[in-house]
């Protein structure tokens, strides 16, 4: 077809009562055809909504023929005229359902092919096969939704950053390796073969460099990508809302990023966030939670039993404890109603979670039942119970073990029991953890640090520091937790050369490989580096929250597997011997095919 000097006049959702009597273009794709003795009814669907388009007896033949050879998803161009529908046939649900087109001259711009799927609101076909056809997936209003969404959001954010005096800066995506805990996604390079382009885990140097730069206040909606196993709420390459300011302090930085916050909830969901948000350090996090990313919306407070547990002659315990283990616990406020096999699926949710079992007991009038139940008779025994506050009727469920195992056991069943006894407050719960430490021990018994290695220390432990203390060592960093969910993470920086290359040494990193590594960065501290910090907002888990999304892939136009595929493009994929000849590379390892 020759090509149209206006493709529309209009765009399908868009018409109303006010259009009626008009003559009218629209284009869009055919969502369903029905012919009812001989009336054809077209549902017409553009990014604006869905048309009715009708060819009856005040129709030619000519159109009724036209639209009668229609199929799903053709991509179609329509003349007519907006009339109202008869009486009866009006849909309220619709914003186009006073009003249908008569069709005068429909011309077939595209045409499709039978569809995988039928484009509709609710799907229900693998996820894989989603992706795979990601363009028609989001052809459907639900994703179509989010998108938009998305798009309102970052809008917000520059909005208010830039209302703030931020100045958005793009750094590299080619460059060299940012420590944020994951493995590096490289790129090898053509012109010096044999080195490589790491893509950022984060943007961390280089907005540190901004701030040197004198840059004040740098943000930026970052890409991100990292090689690191793939959980529900994680994928290999993300977004962050990344900012940086110099010459500030937590408050104000945490003020910041509230202020950020509250316009996109006001802005997007028309909603007032409580603000302060509360801050709880990380050790209250731990002890009440049990978690650094603590769900306050379940009322369900851990207690540490690690006094009480040893006196009542239960083997595990005494077992443990005397191995340097912790007991912990809490009770369950009516817990008592749980049936054997709610319990059992607790005590396999804390067998899942790397813990041998969990030990729990009933407290009924007669006194405790269940496997504890028989080492609670005695004074000890009353003394336990009295230390998790429980009561007639509740559930108390326990975790020995050595302290990580112990924790994540906890934490674990806490938020499986809240759930399950539909404890879980309907109220959005923001909490800032504060104070984390600056290391943490890896299993294999090394020290890294818990954030990056250019968070700060607290000033009150640097000593402790310097003199090659690591465990409960505190530092300036935080993070801002929503629904148990980490939404994202800062620190106070270093800006001190001298104390950074410490920081380096204490990690066990040699001063010329802290010199090859960051070498860039630690120059830069030599020229004047301003006292700074900064925050990064995880976008997709936070726009998966806000917008009531199933998974962060659903607010993510072309997201990957778990696997970090990507169905559609079949990335990652082989590429010819005289690419990888041209890099000077040789595979020692070929190809498996993809599943
Ligand atoms: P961090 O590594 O904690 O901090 O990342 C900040 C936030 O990014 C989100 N996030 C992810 N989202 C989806 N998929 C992933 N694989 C993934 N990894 C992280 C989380 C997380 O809280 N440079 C520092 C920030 C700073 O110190 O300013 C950083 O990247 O929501």
């Amino acid at each position: 077809m020759s090509p149209a000097a206006t493709w529309r006049t209009h765009r399908c959702g868009d018409l109303r009562a006010s259009d009626i009597g008009e003559k009218v273009v629209v284009c869009g794709w055919v969502a369903n055809r029905r012919n009812h003795g001989g009336v054809y009814f077209v549902d017409l669907r553009d990014r604006a909504g869905i048309l009715q388009l009708i060819a009856d007896d005040d129709a030619t033949q000519e159109a009724r023929d036209q639209i009668g050879s229609l199929h799903p998803e053709y991509v179609v161009q329509v003349h007519g005229v907006v009339r109202p529908r008869i009486e009866g046939q009006k849909n309220k649900d619709r914003a186009t359902g006073e009003v249908e087109l008569l069709v005068e001259k429909v011309s077939v711009l595209s045409k499709s092919q039978r569809l995988p799927f039928e484009i509709q609101d609710e799907l229900d076909v693998p996820e894989q096969l989603r992706m795979k056809y990601r363009y028609l997936d989001l052809r459907r209003r639900p994703m179509q939704r989010l998108m938009e969404l998305r798009s309102k959001a970052n809008h917000a954010v520059r909005c208010a950053l830039v209302d703030q005096g931020f100045t958005e800066v793009e750094t590299p995506m080619m460059t060299r390796s940012t420590p944020e805990g994951a493995r590096d996604y490289l790129v090898p390079s053509r012109v010096r073969p044999g080195t490589w382009y790491a893509l950022p885990q984060s943007p961390q140097v280089f907005k540190q460099l901004c701030m040197v730069g004198g840059l004040d206040r740098y943000f930026q909606i970052a890409r991100c990508m990292r090689d690191e196993d793939l959980r529900a709420d994680r994928q290999p390459e993300f977004s962050q809302l990344d900012m940086e300011m110099s010459f500030v302090t937590e408050d104000e930085i945490l003020a910041m990023v509230e202020q950020v916050m509250a316009s996109l909830y006001r802005d997007l969901l028309d909603r007032e966030l409580e603000l302060p948000v509360e801050r709880m350090s990380y050790r209250e996090a731990i002890d009440r939670f049990a978690s650094d990313k603590p769900d306050l919306r379940i009322p369900i407070e851990i207690v540490d039993l690690g006094e009480v547990a040893g006196m009542i002659g239960f083997g595990v315990y005494r077992s443990v404890l005397e191995a340097g283990g912790w007991v912990r616990g809490f009770r369950v406020p009516g817990g008592g109603s749980l049936s054997r096999k709610q319990i059992t699926s607790l005590e396999q949710t804390a067998r899942d979670a790397g813990a041998g079992g969990a030990a729990w007991c009933k407290v009924t009038a007669d006194g405790a039942t269940g496997p504890l139940g028989r080492f609670l008779g005695e004074q000890a025994g009353a003394d336990f119970i009295a230390t998790l506050g429980a009561e007639t009727d509740d559930l108390i469920l326990t975790i020995a073990d050595q302290p990580r195992r112990t924790l994540v056991a906890v934490d674990a069943i806490r938020r499986a029991a809240g759930e399950m006894m539909g404890m879980v407050g309907e109220k959005d719960r923001l909490v800032w953890i504060t104070e984390f430490p600056l290391f943490e021990q890896g299993d294999d018994g090394e020290w890294a640090p818990a954030h990056h290695p250019f968070t700060a220390p607290v000033s009150e432990d640097l000593e402790a520091l310097l003199g090659g203390q690591k465990e409960g060592i505190r530092s300036r960093a935080y993070d801002l937790v929503l629904n148990g969910v980490e939404l994202g993470s800062g620190s106070i920086r270093i800006h001190d050369r001298e104390l950074q290359e410490a920081i380096f040494a204490s990690i066990g990193m040699e001063p010329e490989e802290a010199q090859r590594r960051f070498q860039h960065l630690l120059e830069a501290f030599r020229y004047g580096a301003p006292p700074h910090g900064g925050f990064a907002i995880g976008l997709d888990r936070l726009y998966a929250l806000m917008f009531g999304a199933d998974s962060i892939r659903d607010v993510i136009a072309f997201p990957k597997t778990a696997s970090a595929a990507c169905p559609l493009t079949e990335a990652p994929a082989p590429v010819d011997a005289a690419q990888l000849a041209e890099l000077g590379l040789a595979l020692l390892k070929q190809p498996t095919p993809t599943e």
